[in-house]
């Protein structure tokens, strides 16, 4: 089975080399844990290796992913001078803008993907997108049925797909999770104060057909890197207490 490298540092090793290709991969977490980081981090993998890659952006700006890349130490302007990047923004509608869409709508997004895939040309194509969440902001139950028509329509397309998503935890309770549902894989991003700092920390939940690590790793953005991961933590019991709401509740304690 190929894999495709993530380009995080020390995470490739903790899912078998990378992500199996065609998958769809959920890269969930609360506002500010790294999910955009390593979208950009995931494209420029794949632009780095040759691949074609599309990003459809619905939180930030096209310029903002841009600019995020560079900050990264990534050139987004070259690959899309080059035609091997696609960036779908579903923030900013313009009129003349070939590559943005005007309603977050799903059909209209998968849609728009098809075109950018026949754009880009053969061959395989990372697909982001970043957010899915925002395609079922004020429709919440609706999170499991358009993942799986994402899923479902790119199925034949020989994509890799990373979704990212961001919810409210009274959303996950109330209606169940959306992507993580029809993902092959999740990766679980988190925030805890950990002796009076801010620390990010990822667990990768689920990858199917991989032996994964199960331990919590703490990771950081780097300025020129982006995500690296550090090293697997212990969470205390006052730590964990700490940690942000979590959508998983055990004898009314939280568990990561
Ligand atoms: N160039 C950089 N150098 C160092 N740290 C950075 C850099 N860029 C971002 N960060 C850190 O990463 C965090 C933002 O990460 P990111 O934008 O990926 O979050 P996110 O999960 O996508 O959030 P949201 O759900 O709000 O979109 C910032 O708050 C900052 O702490
Ligand atoms: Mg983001």
């Amino acid at each position: 089975m190929e894999r495709l490298p993530t380009g995080v540092k020390g995470l490739d090793e903790l899912i078998e080399g990378g992500i199996p290709k065609g998958f769809t991969v959920a890269a969930v977490g609360e506002p500010g844990t790294g999910k955009t980081v390593f979208s950009i981090q995931f494209t420029a993998t794949g632009l780095a290796r040759g691949e074609k890659c599309i990003y459809v952006t619905t939180e930030e700006s096209r310029e903002s992913i841009i600019n995020q890349a560079a900050r990264l130490g990534f050139d987004f302007e070259e690959a899309l001078r080059k035609g091997s990047l696609v960036i779908i923004d579903a923030l900013m509608w313009e009129y003349g803008d070939v590559w943005s869409i005007k309603e977050l709508d799903v059909e209209e997004l998968i849609s728009k993907v098809m075109e950018a895939k026949k754009y880009l040309g053969h061959g395989h194509t990372r697909l982001v997108v970043d957010s899915m969440s925002a395609f079922w902001l004020d429709k919440p139950v609706m999170a499991r049925k358009y993942s799986y028509m994402l899923k479902r329509s790119l199925a034949r397309w020989d994509v890799t797909i990373v979704a990212t998503a961001q919810y409210a935890v009274t959303s996950a309770l109330g209606f169940g999770f959306g992507i993580e549902h029809v993902a092959d894989g999740i990766l679980r991003l988190r925030k805890a104060i950990i002796s009076g700092v801010l620390k990010r920390l990822l667990i990768i939940e689920k990858m199917r057909q991989t032996n994964h690590d199960r331990r919590v790793f703490e990771i950081e953005v780097r300025n020129g890197e982006g995500l690296v991961v550090v090293k697997p933590v212990e969470i205390s019991g006052d730590a964990l207490r700490r940690l942000s709401p979590s959508p998983y509740f055990e004898e009314g304690e939280l568990r990561f």
